[in-house]
C-alpha cells in the first residue's frame, strides 16, 4: 500500500492548476455553459442519491481527482480494509467494522454476539428481564461516551419512534451529574437497567457514571442486594466488567473502533428500541453500502465521490470547515456523530510515516438540522467571508403531514440554490446581494428507515476512509485525546486545594 505524501502525486499539481483556472468561474456560469451538468452530476448507489452539480467542479476536475485516488493506491487500501488487515498501524490493529454487518459471511464470534444481543433485546422488550426484586425493566439507561454513545444515540433518535414496544431508553455520557440525573428522572430503581458501554472499560466519565448508577440503585434497595441484574456491559475488557458486577457481558474486539461500533453489541439499546428485525435491517443497509463501495466503478462510487469532493474543497479551494445540514429533525444528531467520525479519524497533522503534513487534513465539521439553522448561522453561509461547503441531507418521504414535508423539502432546495447562485441585482444595496458560488452536496434518501440510516452512516464511514488514504493518515487511531485524559488524572490525584 502507498504511504507517500499526496503532494508527490502527478495529479496534485494538475488539481492545483485546475483550481486556479476555475477560480473565477461562478456556478451560474458553469450551468450556463453546461446546462446538462445538473443531470450528469447525479449519482445513485445503494439507495442513496448524491447530487454534485452544485459543487465548484467539472468533468476535468472529477477526472483529476479520480487519478489522485488511483495514484494513492485506493484500491489496494480498500482491499486491505475489507480483508481485516492491520491498517491501524500505530495500534497494530485492523479496522474491520465491515465484518460486523457482513451477514452470513461475518466471523462466527460476530454472528454469535449478534444473536446474543438480539436475544437480550427481545427479553427486555418482552418484559422478561427482571431486576433484583423481580420487577421487569421499564427504563434502560445507556452509559458511554464518544463512539460508545453517539451512534446508538443518533440511531435511537432517528428510528426509535418507529417501533415503541420497548422500555424507555435514555443516554448519559457526560461526567456532569446533571446528565445522569436527567437520564434517571422519573425512573424506578428496581425497574432500571444500565447498559455500560466502554470498549476499554476504563474511560473515566463512563466509569464515574456507572459507579454513580450503582450508588443510586444501592440507596434504593435493601442493603446487600446483588445489583448485577441491573447492569449489562459491552466491552473488550471482560475482566474489568466482571469485577464491576454485571449480569451479562457482550464482547467487543480490538478491531472495532469506537466511532465505527454502532453495528456491534454497542447497539444493544438501539436493538431494544427498534427490535431485532430493525437492527438487522440497519446492518444490512450498511452492508449494501459496503458492497457498493467495494464493487461500483470509481466514477460512480458514492463514498469515493463524496470523499474526493471534500478533498477538492479542502485542499484545492481552501475551505477550512464543512457544514452538515440534515433536513430531518430525526437526524438532528448527525452533525455531532460526523464530528467524531471525521475529526477524530482525520484531524491529524502527521502522516502514516510520522512526517508533518504540508497540506490541510480534516476540515472542522459542524452543522445543525434545517430549517432551524436557516434562522441563525445560515446568514454566515450566505454572506460571510468564509466559504463553507455543505452537505444537505434530504429525506423524500415519511410519516406525518405531507404539506409540511413539502415545505421542508422546498427550503432545503432553496438554501442550496441561494448558496450556489446567489443574488446579483444592481438595484439592491450591497448588504442585500448574495455572492453565491458556495458549493454544496445533496444527499437524498427515499425515507428515513433503518436500511437507509445504515446506508447513510456506512457511506460517511467510507468517505472518511477514502480521505484518510488520500491524506496518508491513519484514520483509526486517536492519540490526540490522550494528553487531556492524563492531565485530568494528575489534577484529580492532587490533594484538595493543591
Ligand atoms: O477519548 C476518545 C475515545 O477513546 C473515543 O475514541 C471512544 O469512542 C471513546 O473515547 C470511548 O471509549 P471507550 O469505549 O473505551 O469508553
Amino acid at each position: 500500500v502507498n504511504t507517500t505524501p499526496p503532494t508527490g502525486c502527478a495529479s496534485w499539481p494538475q488539481l492545483e492548476a485546475l483550481a486556479r483556472a476555475g477560480a473565477k468561474i461562478h456556478l451560474r456560469d458553469r450551468f450556463a455553459m453546461d446546462p446538462a451538468r445538473g443531470g450528469r452530476l447525479q449519482f445513485e448507489g445503494a439507495g442513496v442519491r448524491l447530487d454534485l452539480s452544485l459543487q465548484r467542479l467539472d468533468d476535468a476536475v472529477l477526472a483529476a481527482l479520480q487519478r489522485l485516488a488511483s495514484e494513492r493506491g485506493l484500491e489496494a487500501w480498500r482491499e486491505a480494509l475489507f480483508a481485516g488487515e492491520r491498517i491501524n498501524s500505530t495500534e497494530n490493529r485492523a479496522a474491520w467494522h465491515t465484518a460486523l454487518r457482513a451477514g452470513e459471511r461475518a466471523p462466527s464470534e460476530v454472528r454469535a454476539t449478534l444473536e446474543r444481543t438480539c436475544r437480550i433485546a427481545a427479553r427486555l422488550r418482552a418484559g422478561a428481564w427482571l431486576g433484583a426484586s423481580g420487577q421487569p425493566i421499564e427504563r434502560i439507561v445507556h452509559l458511554g461516551t464518544g463512539g460508545s454513545d453517539l451512534g446508538p444515540r443518533l440511531a435511537c433518535q432517528a428510528l426509535g419512534q418507529l417501533n415503541s414496544n420497548s422500555p424507555a431508553i435514555r443516554f448519559a455520557s457526560n461526567v456532569d451529574p446533571d446528565d445522569l440525573d436527567r437520564a434517571l428522572a422519573g425512573a424506578m430503581p428496581d425497574r432500571t437497567l444500565f447498559v455500560v458501554v466502554s470498549k476499554t472499560f476504563s474511560t473515566q466519565e463512563t466509569m464515574a457514571n456507572a459507579s454513580a448508577a450503582r450508588r443510586w440503585l444501592a440507596n434504593a434497595m435493601p442493603a446487600g442486594t446483588d445489583l448485577s441484574a441491573h447492569f449489562i456491559a459491552i466491552t473488550e475488557n471482560l475482566a474489568s466488567a466482571a469485577r464491576f458486577g454485571v449480569a451479562e457481558t457482550l464482547p467487543l474486539w480490538p478491531w472495532v473502533g469506537g466511532r465505527f461500533s454502532v453495528w456491534s453489541a454497542v447497539g444493544l439499546a438501539l436493538a431494544c428500541a427498534i427490535g431485532e428485525s430493525g437492527f438487522r435491517t440497519l446492518l444490512s443497509g450498511a452492508h449494501e453500502m459496503d458492497d457498493h463501495f467495494l464493487h461500483a466503478e470509481s466514477e460512480r462510487n458514492l463514498p469515493i465521490l463524496l470523499a474526493l469532493t471534500g478533498i477538492w474543497n479542502t485542499n484545492f479551494l481552501g475551505c477550512a470547515t464543512h457544514a452538515v445540514l440534515p433536513y430531518a429533525t430525526r437526524l438532528g444528531l448527525l452533525p455531532a456523530y460526523l464530528q467524531q467520525l471525521e475529526m477524530e479519524s482525520n484531524g491529524k497533522r502527521v502522516d502514516r510515516e510520522g512526517r508533518e503534513v504540508e497540506y490541510a487534513t480534516a476540515p472542522v465539521v459542524w452543522g445543525a438540522e434545517g430549517t432551524a439553522g436557516q434562522h441563525s448561522f445560515h446568514q454566515l453561509l450566505h454572506q460571510g467571508t468564509q466559504i463553507v461547503p455543505a452537505d444537505f441531507i434530504v429525506v423524500r418521504d415519511g410519516p406525518g403531514d405531507a404539506e409540511m414535508r413539502r415545505i421542508l423539502g422546498a427550503h432545503a432546495t432553496a438554501q442550496a440554490r441561494a448558496l450556489a447562485f446567489g443574488l446579483d441585482d444592481p438595484s439592491l444595496p450591497a448588504w442585500r446581494q448574495h455572492p453565491g458560488n458556495r458549493p454544496s452536496c445533496r444527499l437524498e434518501l427515499d425515507m428515513l428507515d433503518a436500511r437507509n440510516l445504515g446506508r447513510l452512516l456506512a457511506l460517511y464511514e467510507h468517505k472518511v476512509f477514502v480521505q484518510g488514504v488520500i491524506w496518508n493518515l491513519n484514520s483509526f487511531d486517536q492519540w490526540g485525546v490522550e494528553l487531556g485524559k492524563s492531565l485530568a488524572a494528575g489534577i484529580l490525584a492532587r490533594p484538595p486545594g493543591a
